[in-house]
């Protein structure tokens, strides 16, 4: 037995739901590129969790559901309210989403109707704590969700505290659907081996959640950011990379396990960083980003990967910086839980084996003589 270190190349599963073919990403056999200029999230959603895309009244019934489930149980709310005011913010949403599972008399309900109904629950609700949280550790109230037209809508009205403006929303949704589902990522893994116990969705979500917090997944874009900030301006960005490049550190935002010729989400990104820059009038974030990749992929022929230029767009949005992978996980939500609904309906336990590189014939030793 050989282990593959980080299962690279591996293929742990068969899945109907997102594939990446040649460097080209498609949910349910649709290209990212076409998804990124015409759908909206909630329609990617649908497409995720039913595999096809809905029609008027299909997208209409969703959207009433995703506005009746926003609310979440005052049990969790005053929950959050205990949260050190200072709490990661990833390890607030891991807690409170496992929690809600506490208050859903149906949480260990296994029948497909009730798995379907707790994901489009958990993704309304998910946006619901993450604005919550992040008001109450400011000594706000939080605001309860309205009746919007789309989960980007709500969720940033529940985070200002007013009606959000279109060029928000509308930026906000298209990063929504490009980070919707992404085949066989970190977190998608984790939320499948949960499952695949027949351990509940909220414990799977919740698995996931944990995943996509560490750095060198979704923490990414938080990490971004991070640099952009200790780097300044454009000028500085030379000096920065050739040191972290010198040190054989790693530039935040480049380099993908699947992609080595790019990822197809980020010049989307790009595109809207630089839009948005310019309507805020600080083209700062973007022209850095944008002398950073061209010195990464010039020297190491690293090119940029989801999570860089999401960095800028959710600065020019105003959006707190320990925000930005809380949000990946409302997006993300859709996959995670179209993922589980598939390892349901096709599920054997996934148990792999290790390469032992141990000690062999060892004597336990008494206490008293170690
Ligand atoms: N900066 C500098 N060098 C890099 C980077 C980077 N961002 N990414 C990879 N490399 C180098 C490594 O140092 C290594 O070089 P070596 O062979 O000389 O030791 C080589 O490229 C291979 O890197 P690995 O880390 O082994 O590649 P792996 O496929 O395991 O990692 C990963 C992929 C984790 C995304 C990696 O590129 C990375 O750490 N990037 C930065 C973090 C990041 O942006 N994560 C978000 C990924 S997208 C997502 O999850 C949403």
């Amino acid at each position: 037995m050989t282990a593959t270190k980080g299962l690279e190349g591996i293929v742990a599963t068969t899945s109907s739901i997102s594939s990446i073919i040649d460097g080209v990403l498609t949910y349910r056999g649709i290209d990212i590129d076409d998804l990124a200029e015409n759908a909206t999230f909630e329609e990617v959603a649908y497409l995720l969790w039913y595999g096809k895309l809905p029609n008027r009244s299909e997208l209409a019934r969703l959207l009433k559901d995703l506005n009746q489930f926003a609310a979440v149980p005052p049990q969790v709310i005053d929950q959050i309210k205990t949260y050190p005011k200072d709490t990661n913010s990833m390890a607030a949403l891991r807690s409170a989403v496992s929690s809600l599972s506490l208050y859903d008399n149906e949480a260990n309900d296994m029948s497909q109707e009730s798995n379907l109904r707790k994901a489009i629950k958990l993704q309304a609700q998910i946006p619901t704590i993450i604005a919550a949280f992040a008001r109450i550790r400011e000594g706000k109230e939080p605001i309860a969700p309205k009746s919007c037209d789309s989960v980007a809508e709500n969720f940033l009205y529940m985070l200002i505290g007013k009606d959000p403006d279109k060029v928000a929303i509308e930026a906000l949704d298209k990063a929504l659907v490009l980070h919707a589902d992404h085949e066989l990522n970190a977190s998608t893994f984790a939320a499948r081996v949960t499952v695949a116990t027949l351990s509940d969705i909220y414990s799977g979500v919740t698995s996931a959640i944990g995943a996509l917090k560490g750095p060198l997944h979704g923490g990414a874009n938080e990490a971004v950011m991070a640099m952009l900030e200790e780097i300044g301006t454009a000028d500085n960005a030379e000096a920065y990379v050739n040191k972290k490049l010198e040190n054989k550190e790693k530039i935040m935002g480049f380099g993908h396990r699947v992609y080595k010729n790019g990822d197809p989400r980020a010049k989307h990104l790009q595109k809207m960083s630089q839009e948005l820059g310019k309507i805020t009038g600080n083209l700062n974030w973007y022209n850095m980003s944008i002398k950073i990749e061209e010195l990464v992929t010039g020297q190491k022929g690293l090119k940029p990967n989801v999570d860089f230029y999401s960095a800028s767009v959710y600065t020019s949005l105003e959006i707190p910086r320990d925000l930005f992978t809380p949000i990946f996980a409302i997006s993300r939500a859709s996959g995670w839980t179209a993922h589980i609904l598939e390892q349901y309906e096709n599920n054997r336990l996934i148990r792999p084996r290790a390469e032992y590189t141990g000690l062999s014939n060892q004597k336990y030793i008494p206490i008293e003589n170690r």
